[in-house]
């Protein structure tokens, strides 16, 4: 939705996280718990985000560059009220205005869009989002009056016994009109036993100025669960684990087991695909259909296509071709170009490589800085030597070449097609195509050898 901007806040210090990290830069399955709430506040259309960065703002701003954020600083944490206001200039009279938290990276964006639309129908100054809550010790209570209209939000702290005894919380988010935010956040107060500047004063400034002030009561309370302690982020990980490997089983893809497997949020997977229990799927990943990845197996931003047998392996930064298989215990590391119906099997690493369609490498191979074409064959124990000490060369393979077993090719070094290496040659000068080369001691047999030794002996 045009017009609409966000002010995430992430000026705290976690203190109880006891870490050297910045709170919201802690991670859920790979990616930051303030990167989810910019994600979630870019696909309910807030084009401009502004981050209030306080404790560790270096670190936050270092860590979260993007195109359409910018970041505001808080040197001082003098409470949510003026933690927003550091954000002034970025607050445009004309837009509305989104508050979030990076410390509460649950919150979807079906959710905000619902607020959205409710603020905007009811042309409201201000909406809260609200919550109905079992135990609402430590949150500020939604006052009502009889009829149910908001009359103010209420710290904890500063509440009486009736008003503790509300289970309708606030949030923290709200959709504010710029223009009234703008115009509480200048009269607000830190009159109140944390001596802060809180923001939800702003709702009562604005009721009483005879604006609107809606209350939107949200459904699901998990969405504004904020992490503040290392128990509560595993908390956060596990309700976010489910929620993403719901949305891949109902979109066709089987997980055998839901409870261990890792998918990150950003990951795409295809149809009738199939995860075996304890993968981590991470990044930008993106699998095909029809293909059976695991068990136990970690792909990071890597590309498959379909029909791909990945067992017990790792990759990472690459991409696999269609009708490939790879493992048990193979270890692609990035910048890897894998083709269709290639086999990389056990035991067999590849690195900043291009393989062709339909070549095999099926077993205890090293293949690195290697561009290999269509169908040739990596006997066992195959290993480019691409390192000599000081730099890195490569290894050009052509077409249709047999690589015999426990064979090194020295690189820079290159092998035309159709040709044959016999096995335990190693191949230091380039080889022409259609022949066999053969880089070994020729093998003699020394007769009467065995008599000659025992008679030494005795
Ligand atoms: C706040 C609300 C409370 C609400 C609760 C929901 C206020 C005063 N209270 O309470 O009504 O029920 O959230 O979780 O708003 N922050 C800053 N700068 C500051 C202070 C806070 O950036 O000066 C950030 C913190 O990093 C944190 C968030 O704002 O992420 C909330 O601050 P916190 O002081 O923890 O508010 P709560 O006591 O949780
Ligand atoms: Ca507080």
């Amino acid at each position: 939705m045009e017009n609409l901007k966000a002010i995430i806040l992430a000026a705290g210090q976690g203190t109880r996280m006891k870490s050297k990290k910045p709170k919201v830069l802690h991670e859920i399955m790979q990616k930051s718990m303030v990167e989810y709430v910019i994600d979630t506040a870019r696909n309910c259309g807030a084009e401009e985000i502004c981050v209030v960065v306080g404790h560790g703002a270096d670190k936050v701003q270092a860590a979260i560059q993007r195109e359409g954020l910018t970041f505001a600083t808080q040197a001082e944490q003098k409470g949510t009220g003026h933690a927003v206001k550091m954000a002034g200039d970025f607050i445009e009279e004309e837009k509305d205005i989104l508050i979030l938290y990076g410390d509460t990276p649950l919150i979807t964006g079906e959710t905000l869009q619902s607020v959205l639309d409710a603020h905007r129908k009811e042309k409201c100054s201000v909406t809260v989002v609200s919550a109905m809550v079992d135990n609402p010790t430590g949150y500020g209570r939604i006052i009502r009056d009889e009829k149910g209209n908001f009359i103010k939000s209420v710290e904890h702290k500063d509440a009486s016994p009736a008003e503790q005894a509300v289970k309708e919380i606030n949030t923290g988010i709200y959709v504010f009109c710029g223009k009234e935010l703008k115009s509480a956040l200048d009269r607000l107060k830190n009159d109140n036993t944390q001596g802060e500047y809180y923001l939800p004063d702003c709702l009562e400034i604005l009721l009483g100025d005879g604006k609107k002030v809606g209350a939107y009561t949200a459904a699901d309370e998990q969405e504004f669960f904020g992490v503040n302690s290392r128990v509560q982020l595993a908390e956060a990980a596990a309700i976010m684990k489910r929620r993403i490997n719901r949305k891949h089983m109902e979109n066709g893809v089987t997980i055998i087991d839901p409870e261990n497997t890792y998918i990150g949020s950003d990951v795409v997977i295809g149809m009738d695909t199939v995860i075996l229990p304890g993968c981590v799927l991470e990044g930008k990943t993106v699998i095909g259909e029809d293909c059976e990845i695991g068990p136990n197996s970690r792909l990071t931003d890597m590309e498959l296509g379909d029909s791909i047998k990945f067992q017990t392996s790792t990759a990472l930064e690459s991409s696999i071709g269609s009708g490939t298989t790879v493992g048990p215990f193979a270890y692609i590391r990035p910048n890897c170009h894998i083709g269709e119906k290639v086999k990389v099997g056990d035991f067999v690493e590849v690195k900043n490589s291009n393989i062709g369609n339909g070549t095999k490498i099926p077993h205890l191979s090293y293949v690195g800085d290697t561009d290999a074409g269509e169908k040739i064959n990596f006997g066992c124990g195959s290993i480019m030597v691409n390192y000599d000490g000081e730099k890195k060369h490569r290894t050009t393979i052509e077409d249709n070449v047999f690589v015999g077993c426990n064979v090194n090719l020295v690189a820079p070094v290159t092998v035309e097609k159709n040709s044959y290496i016999a096995a335990g040659s190693t191949i230091t000068k380039d080889v022409p195509e259609d022949v066999l080369a053969v880089a070994r001691a020729r093998q003699t047999i020394i007769s009467g050898w065995k008599k000659k030794r025992v008679q030494k002996k005795s």
